[in-house]
């Protein structure tokens, strides 16, 4: 499922200048592993990053559900759902959507960001149950949403959503697909390998190879809806806001407290595919590491033409095209 079309009323440069200030501070590595401070002034800024950034989050969350689904993620009609830094609440949007729900609990640590979240998903999701979960303490969530929070905490957050995480019985962590976040999310997979098992999208429960060569970091690309290439409202977002509205990098983690149903696949292709005439070659993990694949046009010419043209279809490739 896609977000809906985003025509209508275009942003004005206020709305521009909010997102550019936000992003800034996303995109601020500097910080180290401090904690990012409140930056969420009115509602103003939140309804500017909801059709924007959210938006494009929301294509992520798309595509890590999709996995889920196929590796046998049950759906959750009637269960408590938790959206932990919720910000405008898309990641909760977006998993009712494909999932289902009883109660949807959106929780952020600025009161703003928690209301505007509730009214989002009532409008959305009116037969669900939304509100506003400040306090954690007791809670022991059917499942815990994790959206683009990760790279705002610092040790002791991290700490309390590890804590988190463990009372949760599903988990899905949806992070940016940077260098830097999806290493400190491969790290926060080995800790909750202790209390969860794997449903997404590792091959393996070993440990993660991405960690080995401090160069790489499994990341994938999710597909914008096909509307994004043809509406005025995101080429003038594209424009103003300098993004590529095609890359949509991303990383993530879903766990269980039981094992998946669906068996895992032998490999995971990450990142995107390096395309000559005659192969298409993909970094994939394995559980001994991460190992080179070559999909020739000669043996599969429809394997090599799906990488060429719609390569975030292709999760893995036979084991034969594996090299070295
Ligand atoms: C980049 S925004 C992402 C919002 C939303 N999850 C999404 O994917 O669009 C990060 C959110 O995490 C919240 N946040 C950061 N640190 C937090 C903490 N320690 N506890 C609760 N919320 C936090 C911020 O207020 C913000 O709303």
């Amino acid at each position: 499922m896609t977000t809906p079309g985003n025509g209508g009323t275009t942003l004005t440069r206020d709305d521009f200048d909010r997102i550019e200030r936000l992003r800034s501070g996303f995109l601020d590595d500097a910080r180290g592993d401090a904690a990012l401070s409140d930056y969420w002034r009115c509602d103003r800024d939140l309804r500017a990053y909801d059709r924007v950034l959210a938006a494009r989050i929301g294509w992520k969350w798309d595509a890590a559900l999709a996995e889920c689904r196929d590796r046998g993620l049950p759906r959750s009609d009637g269960a408590t759902v938790l959206d932990y830094g919720c910000g405008t609440g898309i990641a909760a949007r977006r998993y009712v959507e494909a999932f289902g729900a009883g109660t949807v609990l959106c929780h952020d640590r600025s009161a703003a960001a928690m209301a505007f979240a509730t009214q989002q998903l009532r409008a959305e999701h009116p037969t669900v149950t939304a509100r506003a979960q400040r306090d954690l303490r007791t809670l022991q969530p059917d499942v815990l949403l994790v959206s683009h929070v990760l790279a705002e905490l610092d040790a002791n957050g991290e700490a309390e959503l590890l804590a988190l995480i463990a009372k949760s019985r599903t988990v899905v962590l949806v992070e940016p697909g940077t260098h830097r976040v999806a290493r400190r999310l491969a790290v926060l997979r080995g800790k909750l390998l202790a209390t969860h098992r794997i449903t997404a999208p590792c091959p393996h429960a070993g440990t993660c190879p991405s960690l080995q060569n401090g160069n790489d970091w499994c990341h994938f690309f999710a597909e914008p809806p096909p509307h994004v290439f043809t509406e005025a409202f995101w080429a003038h977002a594209s424009r103003e806001l300098h993004i590529d509205l095609r890359a949509l990098p991303y990383a993530f983690l879903a766990l269980q407290r039981e094992a998946a149903a669906v068996a895992p696949p032998d490999n995971r292709v990450l990142g995107r595919p390096e395309i000559t005439p005659h192969e298409a070659r993909v970094l994939v993990c394995t559980e001994p590491g991460l190992r080179q694949a070559a999909v020739t046009k000669r043996h599969d010419a429809a394997l090599w033409k799906r990488l060429k043209k719609d390569p975030a279809t292709v999760r893995s490739v036979p084991p034969s095209t594996l090299r070295g």
